[in-house]
């Protein structure tokens, strides 16, 4: 099984070369068991010690006792984050030696790599060193060092990103060159090429998050995924608002009736491998104004361009696996609305039937995703008769008032679903905490229609109202609401969309199909 999959991988590595990364960086990586003499920075990553610890080999005595002392000088432990620079180091022809502190020394866990790597591509943005030694030979030497170096380069891809496509003259992306140190170079290079698929999926999610809402409408949301997704052997398809109305999709299509832009269904197929697919459903609001319930907060309102960043992390995800090859069919499946306000708008009080024949009382215009994902999710049973389902979506307020933006929160009865979803969280950093489904089924009860669109705990209300429409398969919900954007205090350099979820589906869907009870 292993050895096929090692096949896949060298295979999908051959045939990447031929689909074009998209433009995103200026970036190169080189790995090598040796670096080249004449860089301009010299990066150290240096692991937690204690009392001393020593400079790595081959450096000039003195460029070892000025590195030891500057190591003193600031109590340097090695821990996480920690970080120093000397200009002009002795006996070095580089202008700048930089040290990083990666940690605990026994192992470096995937996810710290990668901020070691954001760390440094974010210092180095604001220097102008193009030609990066990047030395490794500190960390420890295990079978998982040439991941560790992948994932570090990988965190400076990340880090590395802009949103700059409405900037008339946007600042040149940083352009280093980083030759990084590696035991086994072509694993390192191997691994690394599998980390860049996904980079490229979550670069597509934040551009389509991020998208003002008068441009990312659901037909330009579409074509913008076809034209990424396509190419790489990706089936798209697009159903317009009357094919919509046919299959029977009201609840999906009311929500676009306030406007001029009428709701899509973007269902995005990679067929990696034969059999029963993995779902994946993702809200797709292309503007939240709440409808006739307007939302009255400026800034809540102004955040609501980022309302079609579950369908975002679903492109994202699906193009990760694309890239990558994957062995796994998986399908993706995106309604697209925006919730707009005019004399054709919905109305509070209304009554939807949905494709599935249930019949929603919409109690509040402003909690329009539900009402897309119920039909989105009954689609993905209904064409594909998938072997599980996740949807994910910015769906509550109530969530982020519960846990914040860090985590993301997930909803299931399917305890072993919700243990997968939680270990691809900690692997990436995409933490998800689970939050209860039941005993709250009542909590939608309508007096004139089968269910009504709200309820308390508003979080709870939204995961039993897409809970009626999952039926008997195996469903996981995850209201990201919150984790999809942040300003420039939190985490500069990047602002805005922050891609969440690529990286969280994608780790999952592999742990998923390469489980054998599963
Ligand atoms: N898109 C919002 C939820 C949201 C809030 C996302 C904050 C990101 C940040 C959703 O459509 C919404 O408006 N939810 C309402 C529902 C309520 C009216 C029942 C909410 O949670 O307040
Ligand atoms: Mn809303
Ligand atoms: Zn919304």
């Amino acid at each position: 099984m292993l050895a096929t999959l090692r096949i896949c991988a060298l295979l999908g590595f051959s045939l990447l070369a031929t689909v074009a990364s998209a433009d995103y960086l200026n970036t190169r990586n080189e790995f090598r068991t040796t670096q080249p003499e004449n860089v301009e920075a010299l990066v150290v990553l240096v692991p937690e010690f204690e009392g001393t610890t020593a400079a790595p080999e081959g450096w000039p005595a003195a460029t070892a006792t000025q590195f030891q002392r500057a190591l003193e000088a600031q109590a340097f432990t090695g821990a996480l984050g920690e970080q120093f620079e000397i200009l002009a180091p002795t006996g070095l022809e580089a202008q700048r030696l930089i040290a990083l502190g990666v940690g605990a020394g026994q192992s470096l866990p995937r996810a710290d790599a990668e901020s070691v790597g954001a760390a440094l591509a974010t210092l180095l943005s604001t220097r102008a060193s193009s030609t990066v030694a990047v030395n490794t030979r500190l960390l420890p030497q295990g079978s998982d060092h040439s991941s560790t170096v992948a994932a570090l380069a990988h965190g400076a891809d990340l880090a590395n990103y802009r949103f700059d496509r409405y900037k008339s003259a946007p600042e040149p992306r940083p352009a280093q060159t980083y030759h990084w140190l590696a035991a086994n170079p072509d694993a390192a290079e191997e691994r690394y090429t599998e980390l860049r698929g996904l980079a490229e999926g979550v670069f597509t999610a934040r551009e389509l998050t991020n998208l003002p809402g008068s441009d990312g409408y659901p037909a330009a949301f579409a074509e913008q995924v076809r034209s990424r997704l396509e190419p790489l052997g990706v089936k798209i398809t697009v159903l317009t608002p009357k094919q919509i109305l046919k299959e029977g999709m009201e609840a999906l299509y009311g929500v676009s009736r306030g406007s001029q832009h009428g709701s899509h269904l973007l269902i995005a197929q990679w067929r990696g491998s034969e059999g029963a697919p993995i779902a994946l459903v993702g809200k797709g609001i292309t503007f939240d104004s709440g409808g006739y319930n307007l939302k009255l907060d400026a800034n809540s309102l102004l955040a609501m361009t980022g309302d079609k960043a579950g369908a975002a992390a679903v492109a994202g995800t699906i193009e990760a696996l694309a890239r990558q090859r994957a062995p796994i069919h998986v399908v993706g499946v995106m309604p697209l609305s925006q919730n707009a306000v005019s004399g054709t708008a919905q109305l509070p009080g209304d009554v939807v039937t949905s494709a599935s024949g249930i019949t929603i009382e919409i109690a509040n215009t402003d909690a329009e995703g539900r009402l897309v994902l119920a039909d989105g999710i009954w689609y993905a049973r209904k064409k594909f008769e998938p072997r599980v389902i996740v949807d994910i979506a910015t769906l509550t307020g109530s969530k982020v008032r519960a846990l914040g933006s860090d985590y993301a929160a997930v909803f299931s009865t399917d305890d072993t679903l919700v243990a997968s979803v939680t270990e691809a969280g900690e692997l990436t950093r995409e933490r998800v905490w689970r939050l209860p489904l039941g005993p709250y089924e009542k909590i939608i009860d309508s007096t004139v229609a089968d269910i009504r669109n709200t309820g308390s705990p508003g979080a709870q209300a939204g995961a039993v109202f897409l809970q009626r429409f999952a039926g008997d398969t195996p469903w996981v919900h995850i209201d990201m609401a919150g984790n999809g954007r942040h300003d420039a205090a939190s985490q500069p350099p990047l602002i805005g969309a922050t891609g969440y979820g690529v990286r969280l589906l994608t780790e999952w869907v592999k742990l998923y199909a390469s489980a054998p009870t599963q």
